[in-house]
């Protein structure tokens, strides 16, 4: 039912909707007959079917904007009274609308804001008349509904990432439980991402509009009644594990308070076992501040900043675990799994790939294909042991296009590198590497952020976020791939020399 491109019915453009004060679609009743006001009312407050169903028939009925009011069944303020019937279809041909807009308005339709259907009843009336009326960035119907549509998407990514659950006994079994409150009404549109990733586990997720529940025997998504925080359990051992994370990762030097309740707001401190950490470790990281500064003034060697936490092993675990459920982009749904980065936790270097290739895919192991046996050769001639050494990628899961029975690798794009950044430098944050090199273009944005041309970057060494160096050489299967024999030898020296340095370096750092 929920085709990407809508059919609805054709007719002129009677309407031009512009902003009024205060951010209010105002719209300009055309002349001509006038119809009764059309009451429309929704099961859900994030009924994009019911919405789809109705606008559909509205438009083809060519009931313009000014005459629907929309409302959700049994929310405040709902009018009651019999909904009045929809004009039969004007005979209009049918029109289509772009998959753009239905994306949006699956997002924007889960807004709390009360105007969100009939503003995109508006924008649909637009697009009857014109295709491209979504392309108009100008138009503050078009910007105020992109903005519903994004406050969504980041609702969306919160509970992502801020649901907890608690592992609770029941009737012999366990099911995990959680409770999130979020700003829009996202938990149902959600429920499929927590599916995904936790699609063994029996959990149930409340929040004060709706409670979720999965079911993996039977396969069952259900849902009930909205529940309050107290319904939810407290506490459970997991939370000791993400305590060690946290206190392991957080780096003093780099305490940003604003940064951190902006990624972390106030809101959804309740659900984490972690951020009964925040307030300590903040006053720990000013109490090692004021210490600086005494020694400084009393001339004092500076103490060596502890290792915060200290269990580095079971915050790298933690960590590795968290990543076999990553679904930040969408490469996780074709990949075999999640290939973490592998070695020692106190590595002379720390190596970056670009993403894992077929057999590393399937083996759930950096750089074991092909590229990896160069790889492991090239370290065997300058005398690095690679067990001494960390070896992880930019991207965890394989990209690949299929031709024929063949998984072709294929480049991770700049969103996928961006959106996979975030465990480089968990690693990196946790492990704390003095030397770190890049392997080619897509572990250099992701450990820059930047994108860098290789051949300018080559020769000198990079200084990262967190002061450490950086090197940045080609990728192995660079090398793979050069056709002309005489050219891989020339590059394939070149790369053993870049490593010998990078070998004398680790060692001057050591
Ligand atoms: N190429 C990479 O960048 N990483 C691997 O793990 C394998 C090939």
């Amino acid at each position: 039912m929920s085709d990407a491109n809508g059919r609805f019915g054709n007719s002129a453009d009677l309407f031009d909707s512009r902003l009024g004060p205060g951010g209010r679609a105002g719209v300009l009743l055309p002349d001509g007959p006038q119809i009764d006001p059309l009451k429309i009312t929704l099961d859900q407050p994030d009924d994009f079917d019911g919405w789809r169903d109705a606008a559909r028939e509205l438009v083809m009925a060519g009931v313009p904007p000014m005459s629907v009011v929309w409302q959700v069944r049994g929310e405040d303020g709902e009018l009651f009274g019999s909904e009045g019937a929809v004009p039969p279809p004007s005979g209009e041909p049918m029109f289509s609308v772009p998959k753009p807009f239905i994306d949006m308005a699956k997002a924007a339709i889960c807004h709390s804001d009360p105007q969100r259907f009939a503003l995109l009843y508006v924008l649909l009336w637009k697009l009857k008349a014109n295709r491209r009326a979504l392309d108009d960035r100008a138009d503050p119907l078009v910007d105020r509904l992109e903005k519903l549509a994004k406050e969504v998407r980041r609702d969306a990514h919160k509970m992502h990432a801020f649901v907890r659950f608690r592992e609770v006994a029941e009737e012999g079994d366990t099911r995990f439980v959680a409770f999130f409150e979020p700003d829009h009404h996202i938990a149902r549109r959600e429920a499929g991402f927590f599916v995904r990733r936790f699609s063994t586990m029996r959990w149930s997720i409340l929040s004060p509009e709706v409670s979720i529940h999965w079911d993996p025997a039977t396969d069952t998504l259900s849902e009930g009644p909205g529940a309050s925080r107290s319904d939810a359990p407290d506490g459970d051992p997991l939370e000791e594990t993400w305590r060690t994370y946290y206190s392991s990762i957080f780096n003093p030097a780099r305490l940003k308070v604003k940064a951190m309740l902006k990624e972390m707001p106030k809101k959804y401190w309740h659900n984490m076992p972690e951020t009964s950490l925040v307030a300590p470790l903040i006053a720990g990281a000013r109490a090692r501040e004021l210490e600086m500064i005494e020694r400084a003034q009393a001339n004092l060697p500076q103490a060596e900043a502890p290792r915060p936490g200290g269990n580095i092993e079971g915050a790298w675990a933690a960590l590795r675990e968290e990543a076999k459920g990553c679904t930040r982009c969408d490469l996780h749904r074709c990949a075999t799994q999640t290939v973490f980065g592998e070695g020692p936790l106190n590595p002379r270097i720390f190596f970056v790939g670009e993403q894992p290739g077929d057999q590393e895919d399937l083996a759930g192991r950096p750089f074991v294909g092909p590229a990896g046996q160069l790889f492991d050769a090239a370290l065997e001639k300058v005398g690095i042991d690679r067990s001494t050494t960390y070896v992880t990628n930019a991207v965890k899961h394989f990209k690949f296009v299929l031709r024929g029975k063949q998984r072709i690798h294929s480049r991770p794009d700049t969103a996928e590198i961006d959106a996979c950044r975030w465990w480089q430098e968990q690693e990196r944050a946790i492990i704390r590497p003095p030397l770190t090199v890049a392997l080619g273009a897509t572990a250099a944005r992701s450990l820059t952020g930047k994108t860098l041309t290789i051949s300018k970057v080559r020769d000198a060494p990079l200084t990262l976020a967190d002061g450490s160096e950086c090197w940045v050489t080609v990728h192995p299967s660079f090398l793979l791939r050069i056709p002309e024999e005489a050219r891989r030898r020339e590059e394939r020296a070149r790369f053993v020399e870049d490593l010998e340095r990078i070998r004398d370096r680790a060692a001057a750092l050591a």
